[in-house]
């Protein structure tokens, strides 16, 4: 299979795990390349269930190797515990799982920081994190007072750490919190160490010999595009580029290396923690989709705030993304549903936009421009090709690649792998 980058085209939570552990039957290597632990990718395979939010889902294919890259924050103690329960569960780590020795490492002081940060903000200003101290290290990242996952081997590490919990703890203190014991602290890091060591490696040259060797990546971005540091809905969005151009950054391979660009849309849209939300349902339709949807985050089980398609976004999302296909995912959600709703546009102050806006007030002010859809009322989740679905869902799909302007290359009707369409060959 090509290098391909799969992101998420909305507010993340797309299904990208699902679509994922289906590409990565073809694949040689999967790659993580932004995001951390606020990730929570969930694959079901027979009557297990697996959440992730680390590793990267290839490891639940035996054949595939897994990198976590320079690009993402990596928690050391719940990256421990992740691979232990992987272990736990039986499968095989040795030779397949990789952590970039760039990658940088979210400490305890972080999370407080997040979560202190959070609490001390209006219910205006409030971002709606999941405290994983994901802003907090990205920043450090920035600020260049970051530890990375290769500084847990230097024999300075020990220097390193505590100059850093020394500052963090002077910041702690401004925010009336209690001081970080660095003894501890520095215990427990090495306790960390010693299980991660076996798998720190520098992954530019790990991946880059692969690719040499046509051997096939796939970029496993987390988050959603609406997410993104830059293109998202600023400051509502997490602290790195979850669009494509973050597998190059964040893996250290090149631009002209990748082939392809899969955007992964939920057949409605859903969101996690504050900011706009333009096609919001605030009522019982709403909640509906959350329930029939199981609507709740992966990481943490906060209920998601439901609402209809939105070509604006996808539009967006497929310019930036260059994205190649759609993965739609969730279809049969819809099934009950007697109308559905579909957004082409934006009305603002008399104005029609059909591009996101970068002003987010601008955006909260926005109204939606619906096209109503007959609902097939009917169940999709047998359906094991195109043509076994409804007429009708099968018309939505369609309205949904006329009006994006990309094609849909794989459908999922279910959160089983048997679920899960190909609607044109992705081999090659
Ligand atoms: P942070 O990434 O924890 O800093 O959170 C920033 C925003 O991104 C919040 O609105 C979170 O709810 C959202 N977010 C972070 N990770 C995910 C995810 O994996 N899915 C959906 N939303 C996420």
């Amino acid at each position: 299979m090509a290098n391909t980058v799969l992101i998420g085209a909305q507010w993340g939570d797309e299904g990208k795990g699902k679509i994922i552990d289906v590409l990565t039957e073809k694949v040689d290597w999967v790659v993580r390349y932004q995001g951390g632990s606020n990730a929570g990718h969930t694959v079901e395979i027979g009557s297990e269930r697996y959440v992730l939010h680390l590793v990267p889902s290839g490891i639940l294919r035996p054949g595939t190797r897994n990198v976590i890259g320079n690009g993402v924050v990596v928690d050391p103690l719940a990256l421990v515990k992740e691979l232990g329960d992987l272990e736990q569960r039986g499968v095989n780590l040795a030779g397949r799982f990789f952590l970039s020795d760039r990658a940088h490492l979210v400490m305890p002081y972080h999370s407080l920081l997040d979560a202190s940060r959070e609490q001390a903000a209006s219910a205006k200003t409030k971002i709606g994190t999941t405290k994983r101290g994901i802003g907090p290290t990205y920043g450090d990242k920035a600020a260049r007072t970051g530890l990375r996952a290769g500084d847990l081997l230097d024999e300075l590490f020990p220097d390193l750490l505590k100059r850093r919990v020394e500052e963090a703890n002077r910041v702690l203190g401004a925010w009336g919190e209690a001081p970080l014991d660095y003894a501890r602290l520095l215990a427990d890091c090495q306790a960390a160490t010693a299980k991660l060591a076996p798998y720190i490696t520098d992954a530019i040259p790990l991946l880059n010999e692969a690719i040499a060797r046509n051997e096939s990546v796939l970029f496993e971005g987390a988050q959603g595009t609406m997410l993104d540091i830059d293109f998202g809905t600023y400051p509502f969005v997490t602290s790195s580029s979850a669009t494509a151009g973050g597998a190059c950054t964040g893996a250290g391979v090149a631009p002209h290396r990748i082939d392809r660009v899969i955007g992964v849309v939920k057949a409605y849209t859903t969101r996690v923690g504050e900011g706009p939300f333009p096609t919001e349902l605030t009522d019982a339709t709403g909640e509906l989709i959350r329930k029939i949807g199981h609507e709740f985050g992966a990481t943490t089980g906060r209920p998601r705030r439901c609402g209809w398609f939105d070509v604006v976004v996808a539009r967006y999302s497929a310019m930036l993304n260059g994205i190649d296909a759609w993965a739609l995912t969730k279809l049969d959600v819809l099934d009950a549903m007697p109308v559905i709703k579909i957004c082409t546009a934006y009305e603002c102050a008399g104005q029609r936009l059909t591009s996101v806006p970068a002003n987010i007030r601008q955006l909260e002010r926005c109204t939606p421009v619906y096209e109503d859809f007959p609902g097939w009322q009917c169940k999709t989740t047998e359906a094991t090709s195109f043509a076994e679905l409804p007429a009708g869902a099968q018309a939505y799909v369609r309205r949904l690649e006329e009006l994006t302007g990309v094609k849909v290359g794989i459908l999922s009707v279910g959160p089983r792998r048997a679920s899960t369409m190909q609607l044109w060959p992705l081999a090659g």
